[in-house]
């Protein structure tokens, strides 16, 4: 025994008969069972332990596993601390409280929007055993998985914008229907993808089941593939996606396998509840790599797209994790000033973007209803212009006649999937006027005059704007309409568009 530890032993044998007979413990003490606790955050379990003064325990929910209570305290009679709260940058903690009556416990306090007023009772440490939270080991980065499916932006439709979580099997079906039904496939789009609400829970392997909407996915994804489709699914990397359903957490090998066996040609995977365990750069890259890795162990060809709102510069790195499109900002909603701030403000970097690597500011919500056909012709020729993937997200069989001239335009269709895969951007702005320009494959040139005012305007674009020195070709993509040299002026009406494509 070296000296220091012969004083160490001496002074801890002279101290012992002098300490407290019991530990001080905080009528919290223990372990507490939440058995109706709303899914959101899905409180399961409290456990207490104190010390003397110190006291120490965790809150576990079923989105972000155990929470820490930080500097517990008692504050008459109540048991408080606070929690590291999510995705509010206002509020990086918030205050929980405890109180207790009849023997029960009050727990409450908020995690992001979720509100927590729950009472709980007493627990075993068997209880505790069975409710405690697995966690797992993420992978280190291995080597770049290089992108292989999406030379040119994907194009299909997705359920979410419309559909929500109430998706099924009839509505997929008939979607794939629809999209050949109505030339849209034709057109060149070709996936059709369910997001969430698709999920069941896991059987005894861990294996996760379709819920009772989906009766067998394995005869859904034939039937699409049948109509020349492909077809994409979604998950998330926490335990949670963000509506709530079974995410891939803990699953994540076993879930990729799943769905390569089922058939899918697509993965969506959100970040939701899994920005809790992955937070930082280094997390959440590795958190896309493991599941990225594991489709691509699959065998199978699956596009891999990315949703975690362009944090952490995704762009920058989302070829690396196999990514082929990553979502650059929150989600899209049906109105013109939501569609324009995404679309003109807040879309990725035109650096990141080209063949099998795209910016994708979310999916489009042409066909919804909630903007003008001119509102909505911006809104296609933006996503077109940025070479931005263009998943429709309205009801397919609903396609009006105006809606199928604005998705269905080959001109501006074009723009879009073009091979050398240049994001276009703003070439010059004024106020409320934005004129954008993308170089094409041919050396022609795409000219998109925005008017993003409340009233018409009339404005210019010139050789200049699309980096040549003269035109001899011009065709307006909206109208069809072939000249051999810009007009002196155009007329934009409010919030809207003219999308040119010119030939030196
Ligand atoms: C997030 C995504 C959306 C959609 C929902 C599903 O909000 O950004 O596109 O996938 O999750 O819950």
């Amino acid at each position: 025994m070296s000296r220091s530890a012969v004083i160490a032993a001496a002074l801890a044998a002279v101290a012992l008969p002098f300490a407290p007979a019991a530990q001080a413990k905080t009528p919290f003490d223990g372990v507490w069972l939440f058995d109706e606790a709303p899914d959101r955050p899905g409180v399961t379990m409290m456990e207490v332990r104190s010390k003397g003064d110190a006291i120490e325990g965790e809150v576990t929910t079923q989105w972000y596993g155990p929470v820490t209570m930080q500097n517990a305290r008692m504050e008459d009679g109540t048991l408080t601390f606070e929690a590291t709260n999510i995705n509010d940058w206002d509020h990086p903690t918030r205050t929980w409280h405890v109180a207790m009556a009849d023997g029960k416990v009050q727990l409450t306090g908020q995690i992001w929007f979720s509100e927590i007023d729950e009472t709980g009772h007493k627990g075993t440490a068997k209880d505790a055993k069975a409710r405690a939270f697995a966690f797992t080991e993420l992978p280190e980065m291995g080597a770049p998985i290089p992108g292989t499916l999406a030379p040119t932006p994907p194009m299909g439709w997705s359920s979410w914008n419309k559909f929500d979580e109430h998706i099924d099997d009839a509505t997929v079906r008939a979607m794939a229907d629809a999209m050949v039904a109505t030339g849209l496939r034709d057109a060149g789009y070709t996936y059709i993808n369910i997001d969430d609400g698709w999920q069941g829970t896991r059987d005894a392997s861990g294996a996760l089941q379709p819920n009772a909407k989906f009766p067998d996915m394995k005869a859904l994804t034939d039937y699409v593939h049948a109509r020349g489709l492909k077809i994409g699914i979604y998950s998330s990397q926490g335990p949670k996606t963000c509506a709530g359903y079974e995410g891939s957490y803990g699953h994540v090998k076993q879930d990729a396998q799943t769905f390569a066996d089922w058939g899918f040609d697509y993965l969506k995977y959100d970040l939701c509840s899994g920005e809790w365990f992955y937070n930082d750069r280094d997390t959440v890259v590795r958190s896309y790599y493991e599941m990225g890795k594991a489709l691509r162990e699959t065998g199978r060809d699956i596009l891999f797209s990315l949703c975690e709102y362009g944090r952490f510069e995704v762009g920058s790195w989302g070829r690396d994790v196999g990514g082929e499109l990553w979502r650059t900002t929150g989600d899209i909603t049906d109105d013109y000033k939501t569609m324009a701030q995404i679309g003109f403000d807040h879309n990725g970097k035109p650096e990141h973007a080209g063949p099998h690597g795209w910016n994708d500011p979310d999916m489009l919500e042409i066909g919804n209803g909630g903007m003008s056909a001119d509102e909505y012709r911006t809104h296609m020729s933006l996503w077109a212009m940025s070479a931005a993937p263009l998943m429709m997200g309205h009801d397919l069989r609903e396609t009006s006649a105006d809606m199928l001239a604005i998705l269905a335009n080959r001109r501006v269709i074009a723009v879009d999937q073009d091979t050398r895969g240049i994001q276009g951007q703003a070439v010059r702005t004024e106020g409320t006027t934005e004129v954008w320009a993308k170089p094409l494959a041919d050396g022609s040139v795409a000219l998109a005059l925005f008017n993003r005012a409340e009233a018409p305007i009339t404005a210019t674009m010139s050789a200049g704007d699309a980096g040549l020195a003269s035109v001899s070709k011009v065709e307006d993509l909206w109208s069809g309409a072939v000249t051999s040299g810009l007009a002196g002026s155009y007329e934009v009406p409010a919030h809207g568009v003219v999308m040119l494509r010119v030939t030196a």
